[in-house]
């Protein structure tokens, strides 16, 4: 089927055309090429070619436009649609459209030879063509951003748009975990579902397998009434597991029969009930950390990460900065703040920055900007003053004296400052004290071990504590150990 198959091809580039023509002639491929929507149109009309690939905008028209119409005329047709600028809409749009896959330029030129030749090969999506929701306006997107790091995300969710896989979403804090789950369940099939949310590390250990799972009247102490967990009230929609790294034991398990079997059963109750539930998982841990440390099974990861979807930190997708920072001006304003725009030197250095709180961290400054700078146009010094006084001031010498030349304990306090500012009026979530003196601990062990030389007896002499304490901190910590060598 793939010898001589022929591929119409649309792209408005030229020097792609070449390109890919030349690829796919590599492949065994006939190809018919222009830059143009309506000529496309005609060569379908037409009843010529096995399989479309085209670029999103051409100059006299919109490729999506057209799937519809594809797909009502020649449903067998495979399309693979290429887009360079999209947005998560883009991506939402050609697998609602039913686009057989979806690729953000600039792609890897085998991946879309191997789209070509299994989609050729007749695994193209049967014509399913679901019933749109309406979405929303450009105004309105769920997600901004179109740096490449965001389109590979997008062009997953849109891949998932119509299933009801398990997805687990991991990034940093304040990297759009919830905002990812949230349009994952807006935009697919449950959206007319609830979406219920439960976040493991803001709840007591012992209370999470009731509040997941309900509990029977007289299940444990206090229990006066039967209690409905969160699987039940989630029932048609999705279940978002947020922080499952924080997921005790039992309820681990007893999620793992869930996701095996279909079924949950309440706390103190016998009946099993069924579970018509989708459910994404996120967290900000290394789940397969927590697997080597014993603190998460690792049958349950494999269940719950069918999909994995992983959320660049801001730093890495600068070119988002500038959209986001508008965005959050734009919201402050509906909410009442007075208008403001952003000079492009104030835009740079925005740029600069590292954000260690992501997306969190720049909202939460634009708002507070938004608030309080007295210019309609936030200069560049607002910014530069803002960010540096949250750094700590290391580099630009005026402000708060920098972490440098500080105790311990004050360069402590200012991270942790920053670290509770970042989540303005809300709280971080529950842990926290076992969290931060794991961070204190993991490099303080570290650092004996390597000023040791890895002499773990040594180590422990040094640190004050016994070995077997040590060796147990340091599997729970992933420190790597190396004999003989300065690690660092
Ligand atoms: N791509 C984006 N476009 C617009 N807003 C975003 C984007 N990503 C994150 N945000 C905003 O940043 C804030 C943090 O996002 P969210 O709560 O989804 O992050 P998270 O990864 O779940 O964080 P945490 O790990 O702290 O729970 C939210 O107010 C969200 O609206
Ligand atoms: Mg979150």
């Amino acid at each position: 089927m793939i010898e001589g198959a022929t591929v119409l091809l649309a792209d408005d580039d030229r020097s792609i055309r070449m390109v890919l023509s030349r690829a796919l002639g590599r492949i065994g491929c006939r190809v018919r090429a222009t830059g143009s929507a309506s000529a496309l149109w005609r060569m379908i009309e037409d009843g010529e070619g096995d399989i479309v690939v085209t670029d999103v905008h051409m100059p006299d028209g919109d490729a999506l436009d057209l799937l519809p119409a594809i797909r009502k005329k020649r449903p067998d047709l495979p399309v693979i649609v290429m887009s360079a600028q999209s947005t998560v809409l883009t991506a939402i749009r050609a697998a609602e459209a039913g686009a057989y896959e979806y690729l953000p330029k600039p792609f890897d030129l085998k991946e879309l030879l191997d789209f070509v030749q299994s989609a050729l090969r007749g695994k193209a999506r049967a014509s399913e063509s679901p019933a749109a929701p309406p979405g929303p306006g450009d105004e309105n997107l769920p997600l901004i951003g179109r740096s490449p790091a965001m389109q590979e995300v997008y062009r997953i969710m849109a891949r998932l748009m119509h299933t009801d896989l398990t997805v687990t979403i991991t990034g940093a804090s304040g990297t759009g975990k919830e905002l990812v789950a949230r349009a994952l369940h807006n935009f697919g099939k449950r959206a007319r579902g609830p979406f219920v949310a439960i976040n493991m590390a803001a709840i007591p250990r012992e209370l999470i397998e009731s509040e997941l799972f309900g509990h029977e009247k007289g299940a444990f102490t206090g229990a006066t009434g039967r209690g409905i967990g969160r699987f039940e009230q989630a029932e048609g929609g999705t279940l978002f597991l947020d922080e499952i790294g924080d997921m005790p034991a039992e309820a681990q398990t007893r999620l793992l029969r869930v996701l095996q079997e279909g079924e949950f059963t309440a706390v103190g109750g016998r009946a099993a009930r069924r579970a018509d539930v989708r459910i994404i998982a996120a967290t900000h841990q290394d789940l397969r950390a927590l697997i080597d440390v014993g603190r998460f099974r690792e049958d349950l990861y494999y269940r719950l990460n069918v999909v994995p979807i992983r959320l660049p930190p801001l730093r890495q997708r600068v070119d988002d900065v500038a959209d986001l920072a508008r965005n959050f001006l734009r919201l402050a304003e509906r909410e009442g703040l007075p208008r403001k725009t952003l000079s492009g030197a104030a835009i740079d250095r925005l740029k600069q920055h590292s954000w260690p709180g992501n997306v969190r961290e720049l909202e939460n400054l634009m708002r507070r900007l938004a608030a309080l700078c007295p210019d309609d146009q936030i200069p560049a010094a607002v910014i530069d003053r803002e960010l540096t006084a949250q750094t700590g001031g290391d580099a630009a010498g005026d402000g708060e004296p920098g972490v440098t030349g500080r105790t311990l304990g004050a360069a402590v306090e200012l991270h942790l400052k920053r670290y509770f500012n970042l989540h303005g009026e809300s709280l971080p979530p529950a842990g926290l004290r076992e969290r931060v003196l794991r961070e204190v601990e993991l490099p303080l062990i570290a650092l004996t071990l390597s000023a040791t030389r890895g002499n773990q007896l040594k180590a422990a002499e040094l640190l004050g504590i016994n070995r077997n304490t040590l060796r147990k901190r340091i599997r729970e910590l992933d420190i790597p150990v190396t004999r003989g060598k300065k690690l660092m």
